[in-house]
């Protein structure tokens, strides 16, 4: 029998030969083998439709990655349908059954591990060692989330009086719609799915148009893995057209979420309209967006702050909900910290992510591209331009670029941009760097380099942020380690791969007999 104890996946180091081998022999057969055709799956049963989306390869804009079968409302509604009645039975499948159908699927990622990376970096121009991250990351879910409904499964003993017995227990809530992102397309993908799966509830999964080919990837490891039809189902679509069918179902009783503040503002409303003949009031466990401040104090090791800054500004071209987009630099360090991060950022290769390389890619498609690049024109108008790279054109490659003494309250310092852009600010002291820190909606993830043990304890009080680093990058969260999550305009979720995430998927429930 496992021991229920966790771990982290190990990363992999392409410094070694025989795994970078491995890595470009598996991108050599992905690539003999494109284009996926990715249907939906209802019911464990591949369903097509007239309707076919060709994916391409933002690094390489010609190469055409998955033509996905769009599923219409009709077949929303007969993923919904089957989930419903799977659930049914589901329910009542023990906890340690369905923990170890989610520790298989777990196996399965380790086994393919090297088709998975390969399939993001052609899909959405992630690098090798941040796909690889990615795939690291999904198994950890899996794994996490597997250990922690064997715990929560254990009946708890509550409150003492003679002649009466009570028990605290969790149970299943129903059908869950999965909403997910394109920028962790398995992770958070899987981290959402095993977790409403694990907890008893069925699922109808709604993966981003933009990395559907990898979402099929993880819905034929499920079926391999051995869950019953109609636990966890596949629908490919556009989120105006079944995204918004599903969370509007009276059968769904639970939406996860992970996306922009725009769509998941849009979810909570939509969620809060009563449908003719639901059961439930539907929960939703929404991550939205963020603006992140990294304070790079007076007595920072500026190596460490701008490798960290590097990292988590440019990292996956900026396209993470916890990068780095707002520098907030103290006076008397300003002009010394800026010209480093510039020269360091000179030397960033800008590279299609095939490229092993590549320390940063492309952006996803020509939408984000186009909004990008429009976003820096605006900003070259109004601000500094302190640094813009130049890229390869043969895709959607959006320059590195640093805009220096940005006012803490200017929409470039506002406003997510989910792009490799940064916003270098300028405060006096401690106090106003906080301050401008604070000054946006969001509550994300946040960070201080600072030799200071004072000034790093006032961050830990005052930064509102849901994940704070002290002398370190700001994205990255690792499973167990670093539960991860924001507050007030970031999200309205618990933490994913933290002792709360499971329970947003079920229902506690007080037995009490009198003895
Ligand atoms: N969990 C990721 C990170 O920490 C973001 O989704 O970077």
């Amino acid at each position: 029998k496992k021991a229920n104890k966790f771990y982290n996946e190990p990363l992999l180091d392409f410094a070694v030969k025989a795994d970078r081998e491995k890595m470009h022999k598996a991108l050599a057969d992905m690539k003999a083998s494109l284009p996926v055709n990715v249907p939906a799956m209802i019911n464990n049963k591949e369903i097509r439709s007239e309707k076919i989306f060709d994916r391409v390869n933002p690094s390489e804009a010609s190469q055409v990655v998955g033509k996905i079968s769009m599923a219409t409302v009709e077949h929303a509604e007969l993923a919904m349908q089957a989930a419903h009645t799977a659930y049914q039975t589901w329910k009542n499948v023990p906890a340690e059954q369905r923990a170890a159908l989610v520790d298989k699927l777990a196996d399965i990622m380790v086994r393919d591990r090297f088709k998975l990376i390969a399939t993001q970096v052609l899909e959405v121009g992630k690098p090798w060692a941040e796909a690889d991250g990615d795939v690291a990351e999904a198994i950890d879910f899996c794994r996490y989330y597997a250990r922690n409904m064997r715990e929560l499964q254990k009946p708890l003993r509550v409150g003492g009086l003679p002649g009466e017995v009570s028990h605290y227990i969790y149970k299943s809530r129903g059908v869950t719609a999965v909403i997910a992102p394109w920028n962790f397309p398995l992770a958070i993908l899987a981290g959402m799915v095993t977790a409403a799966a694990v907890a008893g509830n069925t699922v109808v999964m709604k993966p981003a148009e933009q990395s559907t080919v990898v979402a099929w990837g993880l819905m034929k490891m499920i079926q391999e893995a051995g869950f019953p039809q109609g636990v966890i189902n596949f629908l490919p679509g556009f989120g105006e057209e079944v995204g918004e069918y599903i969370v509007n179902h009276k059968h769904t009783t639970t939406i996860a979420f992970t996306g922009s503040k725009a769509v998941g503002l849009h979810i909570l409303n939509r969620a809060s309209q009563v449908q003719p003949g639901q059961t439930h009031v539907k929960r939703c466990i929404i991550e939205m967006g963020g603006k992140n401040a990294v304070i790079i104090d007076n007595d920072a090791d500026l190596d460490e702050a701008v490798d960290g800054v590097l990292y988590s500004a440019f990292g996956y071209a900026g396209q993470k909900c916890s990068a780095a987009s707002r520098v907030i630099v103290l006076d008397e360090v300003y002009e010394r910290f800026v010209e480093r991060l510039v020269e360091a950022a000179k030397s960033i290769e800008i590279l299609p992510a095939e490229n092993p390389k590549s320390y940063m890619g492309p952006v996803v498609d020509k939408e984000a591209y186009d909004r990008i690049l429009g976003t820096i024109a605006e900003g070259e108008k109004n601000h500094k331009l302190l640094f813009k790279a130049h890229v390869p054109s043969t895709g959607f490659f959006a320059p590195p670029t640093i805009f220096g003494d940005v006012p803490g309250d200017a929409k470039l310092a506002q406003q997510e941009i989910f792009g490799p852009v940064v916003t270098v600010i300028r405060a006096k002291d401690l106090d106003q760097a906080l301050q401008i820190a604070n000054s946006t909606e969001y509550a994300l993830t946040g960070g201080i380099f600072s030799r200071s043990p004072a000034n790093i304890a006032r961050v830990k009080n005052e930064l509102e942020v849901g994940n704070l680093y002290v002398n370190r990058g700001i994205t990255g969260a690792m499973v167990d380690r670093h539960p991860f999550g924001g507050y007030k305009m970031s999200g309205v979720g618990s933490k994913t791969g933290g002792p709360d995430y499971l329970k947003q998927y079920m229902e506690p429930i007080a037995v009490t007999e009198n003895t």
